[in-house]
């Protein structure tokens, strides 16, 4: 009996591992459309998808971070199929978060219009999505603190007064693309000053990185070096590490500064060895009971549409192969059984297994809005490259 079980799940994971990548995307994104349609339905204009636990949706209000990732994810599977009935919806849950460009009280607000406004510019080239962008870009920029050289992530608190967290590398994405959009050659300035500021600060010598920086605001000076959501203060939190990798890759696409892109392998190459055979990490690289500790789908799937793209920048075609292989086993991974969701369950989500903040003791083990969006987005990217 061992032994046909053992036979058929070798079966399986062969044929998980020979399914052409046209099939699997055509496989993935039927799910991601019956997902998407149902959650649309299900859903209030005031709020978008926060998470699924217990049986219950939990929703957020349109200024939370996730925000724009609903309809980022909805962009990404318009561009996979050209469904027309996606694109409305999509449309429809983009201009919902209208009002948030005048958000000022946290840096999400490049996450937040980047996922929705940037796609729906860049997926159909109507000018009518660029006001908010713009607005949003500005917002963004008015945190910049000139003396520190960063943009403050979250507002003040008594722990922190200034805090800058590596997250923060990606809301750069949405300065970069407005700079160019809107001849704004001071936003791509600011962009460069926070990365070079946190390429100096943010790391350490291995090149993992800390996930909160507080910095004196008067003259720069990193004052602690702290953990929000990771196991320590000194430990390597998961995603924390993908938005890095995410980051700095993106950063050099958009600039083209070789300092960047070196900053990207270095992060890569810390990586490879380090995350688990079917390439999805645990929640945190020092969770101290692994492999009995949870994995976190979402940061597997950033670093899987980080290590695509990447693998089409870097001049080195060893480094090159290693990437694309591990993105490709990651998004193989995620689209297994243990991950992928099946129509009608999940609460709508595409991914399984996230995990938000162990400790916050919040979204544990749950679907997440922003593991979807770099999941069909990685699958995307991966479509564009060349054989
Ligand atoms: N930016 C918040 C997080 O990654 O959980």
């Amino acid at each position: 009996m061992r032994k046909i079980f053992l036979a058929t799940a070798a079966l399986l994971a062969l044929v998980s591992c020979t399914e052409k990548f046209d099939d699997l995307t055509a496989r993935v994104m039927d799910v991601a459309r019956q997902q998407c349609i149902l959650m649309d339905e299900r859903l209030a204009d005031n709020v978008m998808p926060k998470t699924f636990k217990d049986g219950i949706n939990e929703d957020s209000p349109l200024k939370w971070w996730c925000s724009g990732f609903f309809p980022g994810t909805l962009w990404e599977v318009y561009q996979a199929t050209g469904d027309e009935e996606i694109l409305a919806i999509a449309a429809k849950q983009t201009l919902k978060l209208s009002g948030i460009c005048h958000e000022d009280t946290h840096h999400d607000i490049g996450f937040q219009v980047n996922s929705s406004f940037g796609n729906a510019y860049r997926a159909t080239g109507d000018p009518c999505w660029l006001p908010v962008i713009d607005s949003a870009a500005t917002k963004l920029a008015g945190r910049f603190i000139p003396a520190a050289g960063i943009i403050q992530s979250w507002k003040s608190s008594k722990k922190w007064d200034c805090p800058v967290i590596i997250d923060n590398m990606m809301n750069l994405e949405l300065l970069e693309y407005a700079s160019k959009l809107f001849d704004k050659p001071q936003l791509d300035a600011i962009a460069c000053s926070h990365a070079d500021v946190t390429m100096k600060n943010h790391f350490r010598d291995d090149y993992t990185t800390w996930h909160v920086l507080a910095y004196d605001r008067s003259n720069g000076d990193v004052i602690k070096k702290q953990t929000h959501q990771g196991y320590s203060d000194d430990s390597a939190w998961s995603r924390g590490q993908a938005w890095a990798l995410y980051g700095y890759t993106m950063m050099y696409r958009e600039t083209g500064h070789e300092r960047y892109l070196a900053q990207a392998e270095n992060v890569a190459d810390m990586l490879l060895p380090r995350l688990p055979g079917d390439g999805i990490p645990y929640w945190d690289f020092d969770a101290p009971k692994i492999p009995k500790e949870l994995r976190d789908a979402s940061a597997g799937a950033i670093m899987a549409s980080a290590f695509v793209e990447l693998s089409t920048l870097t001049k080195d075609k060893a480094k090159s192969k290693a990437y694309r292989k591990m993105a490709l086993r990651q998004i193989r991974t995620l689209s297994g059984k243990e991950y992928l969701a099946a129509p009608g369950e999940n609460g709508c989500f595409i991914l399984k297994h996230s995990v938000g903040s162990i400790p916050g003791n919040s979204e544990v083990d749950v679907p997440l809005s922003y593991a979807d969006y770099y999941y069909l987005e990685a699958i995307n990217r991966f479509n564009t490259l060349e054989d």
